[in-house]
């Protein structure tokens, strides 16, 4: 099969003109990002899709903005669930620029403190981590000191 048409039918979700690609996101995670990145506001254009091979994640799924492009804090919140996530940003349907994403020193919501106990699990209070491991990931809570681990993790 000639590369330009397995190029072709590898695009199930349509080329945009301007924006931002977000790509390898895991699929089961894709609802979460799009949460996190608050992306029920954005009043442009959104593709996406999931369940998509994927050599690398075995299935991704991918999110297509136009018009959006995201400052490094903003990208980065997703980093917690989408470890492997990697940015294009489109202009004039060329990809101009290739971005991953890092894992930020401090971890604002999004994660639930471990600890039963923590008053961020029994009132209305944003959790506040300090990174203390980015690999694997290791979160001390502000309030409580006690640290989340990466494999007790919960996505709020
Ligand atoms: N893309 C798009 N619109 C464009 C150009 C690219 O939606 N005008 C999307 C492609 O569908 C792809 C992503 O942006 O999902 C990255 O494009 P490209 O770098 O051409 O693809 P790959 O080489 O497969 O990227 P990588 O292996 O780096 O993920
Ligand atoms: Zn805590």
């Amino acid at each position: 099969m000639p590369d330009s048409l397995k190029k072709k039918l590898k695009l199930k979700v349509s080329a945009i003109n301007n924006g931002t690609v977000i790509d390898h996101i895991p699929s089961e995670n894709l609802f979460k990002v799009i949460s996190i990145l608050g992306l029920q506001n954005v009043k442009s254009q959104i593709t996406f899709g999931a369940n998509f091979e994927s050599e690398k994640l075995g299935s991704k799924a991918i999110i297509k903005l136009s018009d959006v492009f995201f400052e490094d804090d903003e990208i980065n919140k997703i980093s917690l669930i989408a470890r492997n996530a990697k940015l294009n940003i489109i202009r004039d349907y060329e990809v101009v620029e290739k971005r991953v994403v890092e894992v930020p020193d401090k971890v604002i919501g999004i994660v639930k403190c471990f600890n039963p106990k923590c008053i961020t699990n029994n009132e209305e209070i944003t959790t506040h981590f300090t990174v203390i491991s980015k690999n694997p990931l290791d979160l001390k809570c502000k309030y409580c000191e006690k640290i989340t681990h990466e494999d007790q993790m919960v996505i709020k």
